[in-house]
């Protein structure tokens, strides 16, 4: 049977019991990083929903403060839903959340903390003219929600974004224009619509810089600046984004590839994640990603548990100037302040058809950084060239080919009874080699009622590039990031053996005809602090 206890995680964020969804309003303040989330304090289970806040000196180690916001108005009575946060050139910080109200219609919501000389922003203030905007014509009432962070335009004015949908099918960023957050103006245009993408939630916009790395103010503009824009599919749960211009003086963004249009391209995580929310760490100067994970057990399990869901890492967001395509993702620097000893292993010669086990001791919390080579690609694309053309889609790992999979085997027992294999499968199409980089989480538990998904995604490899991961595991949740976070697979697996010290790593190589060496290093990872701000 499954062990509740130690399905708990050990340093990614969850409250200390009952339900957890959306991240909302992250930002840092006097010294403080701020979390707030969907959170419901009475149960495992969505409902009743208020902004759960926590803060920490570094996004890794915790502290629970008392819940920012309640349903406590008829503006937000169902439920005190997803927000942003906005902090004004004067250091003026203002939240805007979508509140359903008791006619169970989705209306946006000003707050702000009443007094900014407390780092820890305890006490909020809900604005006495709430609601500030309200759905509007031809909008559904209850298809209307989650405000971005606003950002100002060239002649001082402020915009905001809320999702919505637009005759059923087309997925819609409305975009307001405000001077002073109390009152605002639908533009006669959205920002962006997206035919066949249905309800556009938890919408982010943001700029990325193009030639350097460091982050960038939601208000940053320039040459050398692109726009993302996220949007969290309702009808899929999965969250899409695409990389595009925003025209300032139009207000209107426009994808680089149509063909890679929001919620027809690229997803933020190819796994279990939804609802995302980036914001500019403007103490470190980055841009930070937050993302929901929610459980993949019965609601049953939940209760019994008492918890569910989990936070990502918080993870840098940068563009991708090798392919010019995607975002990187990688998790924040301050990860690495858990990492205890690490073993390393160097040219593993992991022959096709071959399992190596990796003795590490203690296998359940990891940090784990790995390259594979393998032989020239040109001559496997010559030996290919025989071959029929895959489908480009991910697929069992016991399922070998003959350039794949090959990869790591976490949470494994001795007995390969349970695994979950984090993999590459090299594989013809259009002629060419391309790299699928998969999860299969189809033997991770022997738990029947839990989700076992296959996912996966093919992921840029650069000429003259290894093919590398990073995997994150910390007991239920594998966060695994691929070629330096071109693409990211987040996975929970709730084995029922492979647990405590049952848990083993391996690498494995299950194709049929390719051999490849592999370079790794293990960090053994400690846990964070995450309770009770003492004085609570
Ligand atoms: C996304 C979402 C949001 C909404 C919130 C309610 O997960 O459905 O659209 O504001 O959760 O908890």
């Amino acid at each position: 049977a499954a062990d509740f206890a130690w399905q708990r995680t050990s340093y990614h964020f969850q409250p200390e019991k009952n339900w957890m969804n959306d991240p909302d309003g992250p930002l840092f303040h006097l010294g403080w990083y701020h979390l707030f989330y969907q959170y419901n304090p009475d149960s495992a289970i969505w409902g009743n929903i208020t902004w759960g806040h926590a803060v920490s000196r570094d996004m890794i180690h915790w502290l629970y403060l008392p819940l920012a916001m309640v349903p406590d108005h008829w503006y937000d009575i169902d439920g005190v839903w997803t927000g942003s946060a906005t902090i004004l050139p004067n250091g003026t910080i203002i939240v805007l959340y979508t509140g359903d109200t008791n006619e169970a219609v989705q209306v946006q919501n000003l707050a702000y903390p009443s007094n900014l000389s407390d780092p820890l922003l305890l006490d909020w203030v809900k604005y006495s003219d709430n609601p500030v905007i309200t759905p509007p014509t031809g909008i559904e009432t209850d298809e209307f929600r989650d405000p971005t962070t606003a950002w100002t335009g060239p002649n001082g004015t402020w915009y905001v974004l809320v999702g919505s949908r637009l005759n059923t099918t087309i997925g819609v960023a409305l975009v307001y224009e405000t001077l002073d957050f109390k009152n605002y103006t639908l533009l006669d245009h959205p920002l962006h619509t997206v035919d066949g993408t249905g309800m556009w939630e938890c919408i982010d916009f943001y700029p990325i810089s193009t030639n350097s790395s460091v982050g960038l103010d939601n208000s940053a503009t320039g040459p050398e600046v692109k726009h993302v824009l996220k949007a969290s599919l309702d009808n899929l749960k999965l969250d899409y984004y695409a990389i595009g211009t925003y025209d300032e003086g139009n207000v209107t963004w426009t994808p680089d590839d149509p063909e890679m249009d929001v919620g027809i391209g690229l997803q933020v995580d190819y796994g279990r994640y939804y609802a995302s929310k980036t914001f500019y760490d403007q103490n470190k100067g980055r841009r930070i990603l937050w993302g929901w994970v929610n459980e993949t057990d019965a609601d049953y399990d939940d209760l019994a548990k008492g918890w569910a869901s989990v936070q990502t890492i918080p993870r840098v967001v940068t563009y991708d100037s090798l392919t010019g395509t995607n975002i990187l993702q990688w998790p924040v620097e301050e990860i690495e302040s858990l990492r205890l000893n690490s073993t390393e292993f160097e040219d593993v010669f992991v022959e096709a058809g071959s399992l190596v086990p990796l003795d590490i001791g203690n296998a359940t919390q990891l940090d784990i950084s790995v390259e594979f080579e393998i032989e020239s690609t040109q001559a496997l694309e010559e030996s290919m060239l025989g071959e029929t053309e895959s489908q480009l889609e991910c697929s069992v790992a016991d399922n070998r080919t003959t350039l794949g999979p090959f990869g790591l085997a976490v949470l494994a027992d001795e007995s390969l009874s349970e695994l979950t294999p984090i993999f590459f499968r090299l594989v013809k199409s259009n002629g060419t080699l391309k790299t699928l980089f998969c999860v299969d989480e189809t033997r991770s538990s022997k738990a029947t009622e839990v989700f076992k998904e296959i996912y996966g995604t093919v992921v840029p490899v650069l000429d003259g590039e290894k093919f590398t991961m990073r995997i994150l595991v910390d007991h239920s949740i594998v966060e695994s990031f691929a070629q330096a976070g071109r693409r990211v697979i987040t996975s929970r697996v709730y084995p029922t053996e492979a647990i405590f010290d049952k848990a083993k790593l391996f690498l494995f190589n299950n194709a049929t005809d390719l051999n490849v060496t592999a370079a790794i290093k293990i960090w053994q990872m400690n846990s964070a602090d995450i309770h009770p701000f003492p004085l609570y």
